[in-house]
Order: C-alpha cells, then structure tokens, then sequence
C-alpha cells in the first residue's frame, strides 16, 4: 500500500513557491501565469521520485536534493501547460482548474511555459552541498531528457502520429521519449546526486524507464476510461485529437497487461536494494490502481 508522503509533498510546494519568488523584476502577468499553474495541485511524482532514489542510495540523503526536486517538477509543470495549448492537444482544464492558456491567454501561457523552464536550469544550480562535478552530470541528465531526444522529442513525435497508425514499437519510444524521459532524469539525478555506484545506477535506471513506460500506459487507460474529477483533466482527449495511444493501437485489455509486465520489470530491478526502496516499489505498484 503506497502511504503518501504528504509532509514531503508540503516541503515541496513550499519549496517551489519560495524558488519561483527569488525571481524578481519580472512581468507581473507572466509571475502569475508561473505560479498559477506552478501552484495547481499536481501529485508531485517526479521530485519524490528524485528524493526517493537519493533515499535509496544513501538513506536520508532526499531532503538534501529538495530544490534540485524542485527544478524538474517546474519542467513538467512547463510541459503541461504547452502540450495544452490549442495547437497541442487543445485541452481547457488541468489539475483540476482552467489550462493556463484560457486564463492569461496563449501568448502568455507560451512565455510562462518557456520562463518555467529556464527557471528550472537556474535552481537546480541553485543547489548546495553537492561537489559541482556531480551537479553537472545531473544538470546533463535533465538537459538531455528536456530537450529534443527526450520530452520535447517525444511530443512532436506523438502530434506527428495523431490520425496514423504507428507501430508498437514506435509508439514505445514515443512513450519513453515524451513521459519517460524525464522520470528517467528525475531518478538518475536523485541517485547521481547521492552518489550510486554504477551497478545501483543501471539498476535504478531500469525502474526508471519501466516507471516511466507504466504511467504513460495508465495515463492512455485513465484518458480513455478514467473521471475527470479525479483526474483534474479531459477525459477523451486523446480520441478526439485522434492520438497513437496505447488503448487506440491495442485494446484496454492488452493496455493493462502491458503495464503491469513493465510494473513487473521495474520491481526486478529493484532486487538489489533492501527496505530502503520500498517507497520505490509502492509508487510503481500504484500505478496500477491511480486513479489521477
Ligand atoms: C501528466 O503527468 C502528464 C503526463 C506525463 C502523462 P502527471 O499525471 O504527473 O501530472 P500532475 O503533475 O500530477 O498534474
Ligand atoms: C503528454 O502526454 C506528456 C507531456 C510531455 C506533457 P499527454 O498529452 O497524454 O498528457 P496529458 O494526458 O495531457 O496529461
Ligand atoms: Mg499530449
Ligand atoms: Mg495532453
Ligand atoms: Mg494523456
């Protein structure tokens, strides 16, 4: 049973907030369109997963990596208000509010979006007691996972197959280009940052891209049979933008398996590691039963 670190989850919006106010001088419009959507509510699952794989490397060593925590969730934060806009997937609600373009209209929503991630790259350099040779790779990691072979990579390819009929293997790809990328970032960075052997950091990276493959797969399930109270956000999106899903190109069925054979395999990767990622085995498991 996933018990949710809700003093952890407070720690980190606190955080965010108080990283998005060391900014000053800038337009206030755009200040507010940031924190709007900053500040919406979201689950958080990638700074607790940074914070967990440091966890898991060095035990305690999480709360040490809160800001560089901090820094990816504001490039998800960047992407979501994007992948909403009308030329993307046209979306009008997000974590449960308006999407960020229908409230400070689209040009302001592009600029928030493009500010949150430049944000992003000056907290992370923001982060203390760490050697910079190691803050440097795990700047690298979440560079590369942004960027064109990674997240942003993925989303073109996934505009690129709406209305086609791509294959599965293309279509893992995307999912682990557009969503795994940057879970993939957010735990080899934890687990850089607490200094992992190279065995523990294969290991690690293994549950990442299952991690990453699972919630893509469940995010295509609950888009297609999911609430939108729950989920804070369209339901039917992806038909209605006539996306390459998991559920358009299998079945619900095959989907389900699917998730639960990468569930399966990010768990076997965790084999190495004792109690101390426990938190990292019920996070993975509950995907197969979220509901947002
Ligand atoms: C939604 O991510 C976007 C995808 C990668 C599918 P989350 O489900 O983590 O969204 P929030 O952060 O909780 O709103
Ligand atoms: C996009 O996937 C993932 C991102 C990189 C933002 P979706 O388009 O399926 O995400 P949702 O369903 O709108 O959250
Ligand atoms: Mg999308
Ligand atoms: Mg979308
Ligand atoms: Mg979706």
């Amino acid at each position: 049973m996933l018990e949710i670190p809700e003093e952890r989850i407070e720690k980190i919006n606190a955080h965010l907030l108080s990283e998005l106010h060391e900014t000053v001088g800038a337009n206030e419009k755009m200040m507010q369109a940031m924190e709007y959507s900053l500040m919406a509510g979201g689950k958080r699952i990638r700074p607790l997963l940074l914070m967990a794989a440091a966890d898991a490397i060095k035990k305690g060593s999480g709360e040490n990596f809160l800001t560089f925590a901090c820094a990816v969730e504001m490039i998800h934060t960047y992407s979501l208000i994007h992948d909403d806009l009308p030329a993307m997937d046209n979306d009008d609600y997000r974590r449960g509010k308006l999407t960020n373009h229908k409230v400070f209209g689209e040009a302001n929503a592009i600029l928030a979006g493009d500010a949150l991630l430049t944000l992003a790259f000056e907290v992370m350099l923001r982060q203390k007691n760490v050697r910079s040779s190691i803050l440097m790779a795990a700047v690298e990691e979440a560079a590369v996972a942004a960027g064109a072979s990674g997240m942003v990579g993925g989303q073109a390819t996934d505009l690129e197959s709406e209305g086609k009929k791509i294959d599965l293997p293309t279509l893992k790809k995307m999912h682990l280009c557009k969503t795994g990328a940057l879970f993939r970032a957010s735990i080899r960075a934890g687990a850089i940052l607490a200094g992992a052997s190279s065995d523990r950091l294969n290991a690690l990276t293994r549950y990442a891209e299952n991690f990453g493959l699972a919630f893509q797969i469940t995010d295509d399930i609950l888009d297609f049979v999911g609430d939108e109270k729950n989920l804070g956000k369209p339901v039917g999106s992806d038909e209605r933008n006539q996306k390459s899903t998991y559920v358009t190109l299998t079945s619900l069925e095959e989907a389900k398996k699917l998730s639960e054979e990468a569930v399966a395999d990010a768990l076997e990767a965790l084999k190495i590691f004792g109690d101390e990622a426990d938190f990292l085995r019920d996070l993975v498991k509950f995907l197969l039963e979220r509901k947002k």
